[in-house]
């Protein structure tokens, strides 16, 4: 290890920013933010070398020129397919590192739809540190230990011995679905490189996490490595998910149209490149193996399903998660908190659960509370008080680990000490601590293949849990984030603790000014004075004095024993981060794992382990119950223990648009229960935006508000028109939360899909290819909302033709579908268009303020038929937050020929009468109504809207709807 001294520039930020903003379009202010006086990292703490991404290289090197490509050889049949060794079909290239000679080929069938290729290095002792295969408790494999029988599969596989190429077919339909045909395997050991044909003007789908709309590009690129980044569009974010499917549509002889999806899934999570071009798909990783899957489809809602249950069915939720979160950057004591969840009751907007931000926690950190703004004892009574209420509190949990000063006694830190001697932390090469910086100043990071992590990760959780009860985890900065490159506090942990290297939203020189677009109209005043602000704080950046410099330790650890470049790959993937450089704002690639790995090869790994790790913890914590978290960073089966949220958004109508996209990603990845910042994080929100977006979230299963430090608040209340439209869509919301939850149900059973795209609900439909600025929830419902500012109507599509039936949601009033074109639709604020669609009947429960409560009210069955005057609902039902549950129901809603039949299985009981059965779409007035034996005669029936109301069902559903079978006919 070399350790060079340095002088740099260092601040010392003071105490408190002058963060105290005027209110705005209405709200309230925002309290000041404040700041501790310890000396602040120089900002070039962060900076990397400056690479060119080849992508942008015109001079890089071209692989497929320049590579032999493999042949293979020795191809038998093994049980459940084929194995073969390929090897190098000429002399090295050595392209981007080190050629691998021969490599094994199996290709193994799964059940009827799947089919997993792999292709991974012959394992020659001694060369195993050259390549990374994904360990399969990090990543579950395929499809293992079972053999299938090749002949009962929907996919055929065939391949090319000299040059090796292979392809991938639907038997039934004969498509080739992946080919390699006309380009070769470069397989090295920093760098692979396969490309498939695709079909011109293709419809592809998925390979996040990115900020995109939901149809991807056809010349156009994506990379993906787990990175802390604020939202930018088309660059990698904080999950990686090598997943997409392919949408085909073939003319039918009678002139329609006929949709097969089918999806392809790779099993490698080091940096990648993926080039999507006119008429192929190129994947280039950095590291890992060739081991792709799949999926036959034929439809999206198949392809998604069997991806989902390749990864790992998503966890199912307590119900109470469903219900509206409260968040922001800023609740800065107790009394904070304690004023919001009042004000949400004192305006009569529901509230489920008030978040926390790092603002608790004592100096940053983890499973700590400041001692005075946090105090212990408030703390206990609030949180006592809103669990009385039926309410919730999630906390942030940071990544990183402080480390406490070692010249200072008063720093102790016993949570760092404890997993220093369980041996927990990521080290350097050299075997010294890898130490990087975060929030609270230098710190560590949990390493989860050592052995002693887990332990001292529940006991630290269990501890903690015993001072605060919180019900959930909100993981945050799990890339892993550091805010400088290399093991920059491995020689300076004397100074801690130091403010990380850039200010804070609402430290001098960096207030928040921005404003949604449009604001300048909506706003004229105050976006005036906004604008001056702007140019105020310009004049003021720059006439800042230069800070006094410190004596920092730069440590500049060696490379280690890999063979490999692990810290400057030679292929330069077009990372985000500034100069592309890996290290930059993360920790470095060459930190050492215990089991040997690399951060290089894991790095993409790490928030999904932490996910995992914390799950196991919370299973502890509270015994028996499903644990509930929100993770930042997410990988292939991270929804098997969390949810996820969009990460840092801004206060924007096109990042408000690109929530829908976003989330229907995260559907296709396993990944239901994701919502976004509503209201936006970055930048102030405002009125209307902020109204709109209340409305939106309100039908995404994630529904939180949160804001960034500094901004103006942006809580429900804090405008009237922000209010009651915040008020109608979450009434509708609780209404639907025996449907959401149902449907949450299917996707932790099926890998069905929570949100969906309407080209996953209508497969045969072309025009639906790119829609993503309206939405399906589950089957029944789609949401067609105003993304756009000043607008007081949208145009929605309804799929479908003339034998499609939507209702609308407010009115019951009946249309067909629109045969591809997109309607007007009056929206003014505080509306958002709903529909729901024909052929579907909802179990709808009464809201009440808290989810608690809504589950005991009684409940209202709509019945949506289509045109065939049919209807299908369901309903599942248990206590809402048992891992493994004594008794559940599932109660089928079945209407045809005039007749409801709810049958029943299970043992769960409620006791929940029935209120009213609405049936829409009843073309003629019944002569006799009966429930069972009884003749009912409190309804009513309208010619003109077809609708028929039965009400006062409370006395002949006594003892709870849902106890019995039972059946309703209207003749
Ligand atoms: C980054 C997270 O994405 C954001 O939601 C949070 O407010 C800040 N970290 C501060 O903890």
């Amino acid at each position: 290890m070399r350790v060079v001294v340095i002088t740099i520039a260092s601040g010392l930020l003071c105490a408190r920013a002058a963060a105290a903003q005027t209110g705005t379009s209405g709200t309230t202010t925002a309290s000041p933010t404040s700041w501790r006086s310890i000396p602040t990292l120089p900002s070039d703490i962060d900076q990397g070398k400056k690479l060119l991404a080849n992508l942008e290289n015109p001079n890089a090197k071209d692989a497929q020129k320049l590579c032999p490509g493999y042949t293979a050889t020795n191809v038998r049949n093994s049980p459940g397919g084929l194995s073969a060794r390929l090897v190098l079909a000429g002399a090295n290239c050595n392209v981007y590192g080190t050629d691998i000679d021969q490599l094994d080929l199996r290709v193994l069938f799964g059940p009827k739809s799947r089919l997993n290729v792999r292709i991974l290095p012959v394992e020659i002792a001694g060369e195993q540190e050259s390549w990374y295969d994904i360990k399969e408790d990090y990543l579950t494999r395929t499809v293992n230990g079972v053999h299938f029988n090749p002949t009962d599969s929907e996919l055929d596989f065939q391949f090319n011995r000299s040059p090796f190429e292979f392809s991938v077919a639907r038997k039934s339909t004969g498509d080739v679905l992946f080919s390699t045909k006309g380009s070769k395997l470069v397989f090295e050991n920093q760098f692979l490189e396969f490309r498939t044909e695709l079909p011109e003007k293709y419809n592809l789908y998925g390979l996040g996490e990115v900020m995109h709309n939901i149809r991807l590009g056809n010349k156009y690129n994506r990379t993906l490595y787990a990175t802390d980044v604020s939202d930018p569009l088309d660059e990698n974010l904080y999950g990686s998910h090598p997943f997409y499917y392919e949408h085909r549509y073939a003319k039918l002889e009678d002139g329609s149209k006929k949709g097969y999806a089918h999806g392809v899934y790779l099993r490698n999570l080091h940096g990648q490149d993926i080039l999507l071009r006119k008429k192929s798909l190129t994947w280039r990783t950095i590291g890992g193996m060739v081991d792709l899957t799949f999926y036959s489809g034929p439809t999206p809602a198949d392809v998604i399903a069997d991806h989902v249950k390749t990864v790992g069915l998503p966890a199912m939720q307590q119900y109470w998660t469903l219900g509206f979160h409260q968040c922001r950057w800023g609740y800065s004591n107790v009394s904070d908190l304690e004023g919001v969840v009042e004000a949400y009751r004192d305006f009569g907007i529901p509230l489920e659960t008030i978040w926390s931000d790092i603002d608790y926690m004592d100096q940053y950190r983890d499973w700590t509370n400041d001692p005075v703004t946090y105090d212990l004892n408030a703390f206990s009574a609030f949180l006592n008080k809103i669990h009385a209420d039926g309410q919730h509190y999630v906390p942030i949990f940071d990544a990183a680990i402080y480390v406490p000063n070692p010249n200072n006694a008063s720093d102790a830190y016993p949570y760092y000490d404890a997993g220093l001697a369980a041996d927990a932390y990521l080290k350097n090469p050299d075997g010294s601590l890898y130490v990087g910086a975060v929030w609270p100043g230098f710190t560590v990071f949990p390493d989860w293949s050592a052995p002693g992590t887990q332990a001292w990760w529940t006991d630290s959780f269990q501890k903690w849990h015993k001072e605060v009860e919180y019900d959930g985890i909100w993981l945050d900065m799990n890339e892993v984030s550091s805010f400088c490159v290399g093991s920059c506090g491995s020689s300076n942990i004397a100074q801690n603790p130091v403010h990380p290297p850039f200010s804070l939203p609402g430290e001098p020189g960096n207030l928040v000014l921005d404003y949604p677009e449009g604001f300048n109209n909506t706003n004229a005043t105050e976006a005036v004075s906004a604008a001056a602000a702007i140019e105020a704080r310009q004049s003021a950046n720059a006439a800042v004095e230069p800070s006094p410099t410190v004596a920092l330790f730069v440590s500049q650890v060696t490379q280690g024993v890999d063979a490999r470049a692990i810290n400057y790959p030679p292929y330069v993937i077009n990372h985000v981060q500034d100069g592309h450089d890996l290290a930059v704002h993360a920790v470095s690639p060459n930190a050492t794992h215990s089991d040997g790995s690399l951060e290089y090869d894991v790095h993409s790994l790490w928030g999904h382990l932490e996910t995992k790790a914390t799950y196991e913890s919370l299973l502890k914590v509270s015994p028996g119950k499903r644990p509930f978290i929100i993770s930042r960073s997410s990988a292939p089966g991270t929804g098997a223990w969390a949810g996820h949220w969009g990460g840092d958004n801004a206060s924007k109508w096109l990042y408000m648009a690109l929530s829908i996209p976003q989330a229907l990603s995260f559907s296709m990845f396993g990944i239901p229960m994701f919502g976004v910042d509503t209201c936006g994080f970055h930048g102030n929100t405002d009125m209307e935006l902020c109204a709109r977006w209340m409305q939106l979230s309100a039908f995404f299963p994630f529904y939180r508000n949160h804001n960034v430090l500094a901004a103006i608040s942006q809580e429900a209340y804090r405008w009237a028109a922000v209010a009651d439209s915040s008020r109608t869509a979450m009434a509708i919301r609780y209404t639907l939360l025996p449907y959401m939850y149902t449907l949450f149900h299917h996707a932790h059973t099926t890998g069905a899909t929570v949100m969906r795209a309407l080209s996953w609900e209508f497969p045969n439909d072309e025009s639906l290819v790119e829609i993503d600025r309206q939405f399906m929830l589950g089957p029944a419902i789609m949401v067609a909302p105003v993304l756009d500012q000043g607008a007081n109507y949208t145009n929605a599509t309804f799929p479908g033709g003339e034998n499609e039936k939507w209702y609308d949601w407010y009115t019951h009033e009946a249309r067909s579908g629109s045969e591809g074109k997109l309607v007007d639709l009056k929206a003014p604020l505080g509306h958002i268009p709903v529909f729901i669609r024909g052929g579907n009947i909802l179990a709808l429960q009464h809201p009440a303020y808290t989810t608690a409560e809504s589950r005991k009210n009684p409940w209202d069955i709509l019945v949506a038929l289509d045109s065939e005057g049919d209807a299908y609902g369901d309903l599942y039902l248990d206590d809402g937050e048992s891992l493994i549950q004594e008794k559940t129901t599932f109660i089928t809603l079945e209407a045809t020929n005039s007749h409801l039949n709810v049958s029943r299985k299970g043992q769960w009981t409620s006791s929940e009468p029935l209120s009213s059965v609405i049936i829409l779409g009843v073309s003629k007035k019944p002569r006799r109504i009966t429930l069972g034996q009884a003749q009912l005669d409190k309804w009513s029936w309208g010619e003109k809207a077809q609708i028929l109301k039965m009400t006062g069902l409370e006395g002949a559903t006594e003892g709870g709807v849902w106890s019995k079978e039972w059946e309703l006919s209207w003749k």
